[in-house]
């Protein structure tokens, strides 16, 4: 069966919804330009991927970096997810949302001592070493912590993901893991080494993947993995696959959960060890838009019609960084012709454009429009570049909202400066 994805911001006669909520209210409390997630979005994502792999003994370890908002996480925790964090800060973030580090994987090229030493004194269930030099750091800190840490290695298959190259990262040319011809004599060296318990193995090939095939040819890969270290008597209690499951920004669904897991299970089955995944985007990527006003219309000689945002690469990186596609649509549409249009943020930077020749109805000033499917990897990348303060982000559920993080003001700036 194919579930259909969630998708929360849908039009209505008096302008776009999130879920029963008019977008346009959010906007009159809270001003823009304001992030608006849907709670049951998420819910629904989470429970895709739970049902895609439900028999199949798993756990899903949600990817912190896409979005850490108090609020998300604990939404996250009351539906079963754990953690997947990337730093000593959102390890902290996710404690302070109720999370038990036993419950978290701790990944990332890297680390320093001190967050080593903090995840091991604080029992983070997993920390995927990503190089041998790591894991010997890890052992003489945990031993003299006196403390055993529990360890996988992160391993690098030479996988390409056929995502952005910015957001690949099983290539041999990337940074990431150890490479996979080394990793079983990385776990032999070590094995009688007291202070490391080797629990899991680990691979994230990358972002955005929207092909099974690559996800499947790391997870034979890891899976042979195991299999070997097995062999060798180590008693591996997960094997973690990462993240990586792609979304449909385009609005044509992609690759769905069940397809990636009918791609991964009959891997895993030839182990039978409880499978660790990582999903971030998948989760919150489609629960969440940025909303924005239209400040300035200009129209050049040449045809060209930019319209002017105040929301930019500040608020979202995305195509600036990677020339990612985000849909954009007019809170309250106007009827007649669509013309190509240019959505451009306010950044003193050229970069700072949204989306280039984009057919939409008439645009004027004081408008609002929302940039979709930026709950992933959106507030989370925003800067005070400019001084610009960082914007709201409200949360809905069904016919209701709250703010979950409020507009930063000068004050909160300025508290840091002498
Ligand atoms: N696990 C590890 C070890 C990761 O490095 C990542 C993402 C994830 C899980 C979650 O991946 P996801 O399921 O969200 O694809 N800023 C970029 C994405 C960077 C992803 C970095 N690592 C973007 O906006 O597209």
């Amino acid at each position: 069966m194919r579930r259909l994805v969630y998708l929360p911001f849908q039009p209505a006669p008096a302008g776009l919804q999130c879920d029963r909520v008019s977008v346009q209210s959010i906007a009159e409390v809270v001003g823009t330009p304001a992030y608006v997630y849907s709670a049951r979005a998420i819910r629904s994502a989470f429970a895709g991927i739970d049902t895609a792999f439900a028999e199949y003994p798993h756990a899903i370890h949600y990817a912190l970096k896409a979005n850490s908002t108090l609020a998300l996480l604990r939404l996250l925790r009351s539906l079963g997810g754990r953690v997947d964090a990337n730093s000593w800060g959102e390890i902290q973030v996710a404690q302070r949302a109720g999370f038990d580090p036993a419950d978290m994987v701790f990944t990332g090229v890297g680390k320093t001592r001190d967050e080593l030493a903090a995840a091991i004194a604080a029992g983070v269930g997993t920390i995927n070493a990503e190089s041998a030099g790591e894991l010997d750091r890890l052992a003489s800190m945990a031993a003299q912590l006196g403390r055993v840490a529990r360890v996988a290695v992160r391993v690098n298959p030479d996988i390409d993901a056929r995502s952005h190259p910015n957001i690949s990262t099983g290539l041999k040319s990337n940074k990431f893991g150890v490479p996979i011809q080394e990793a079983r004599a990385i776990y032999a060296d070590r094995r009688s080494v007291s202070s490391l318990k080797f629990v899991g193995v680990h691979v994230h090939i990358g972002s955005q993947i929207t092909s099974a095939e690559p996800l499947a040819r790391a997870a034979r890969v890891l899976v042979s993995l195991a299999r070997d270290l097995c062999t060798d008597g180590f008693a591996l209690e997960h094997v973690d696959l990462g993240g990586g499951l792609g979304i449909a920004y385009e609005g044509r669904p992609l690759l769905t959960p069940q397809e990636y897991a009918a791609a991964v299970l009959p891997e895993l089955r030839q182990v039978n060890i409880p499978v660790v995944l990582e999903p971030g985007r998948a989760i919150v990527g489609h629960a969440g838009a940025l909303i924005s006003r239209v400040v300035d219309v200009k129209r050049f000689p040449d045809g060209r019609q930019f319209a002017v945002l105040d929301a930019g690469m500040t608020e979202l990186m995305r195509p600036a960084l990677y020339g990612s596609f985000h849909r954009i649509v007019p809170v309250v549409p106007r009827s007649g012709d669509e013309s190509a249009w240019d959505i451009v943020g306010p950044i003193c930077e050229s970069s700072d454009v949204f989306a280039r020749d984009r057919s939409l109805p008439e645009l004027r000033v004081d408008d609002l429009v929302a940039v979709l499917d930026t709950g992933a990897y959106g507030a989370v990348m925003a800067s005070n570049y400019n001084r610009r303060f960082l914007a709201p982000e409200v949360l809905v559920d069904d016919d209701r909202f709250e703010i979950i993080r409020r507009r930063q003001t000068l004050d909160d700036v300025l508290a840091l400066e002498s």
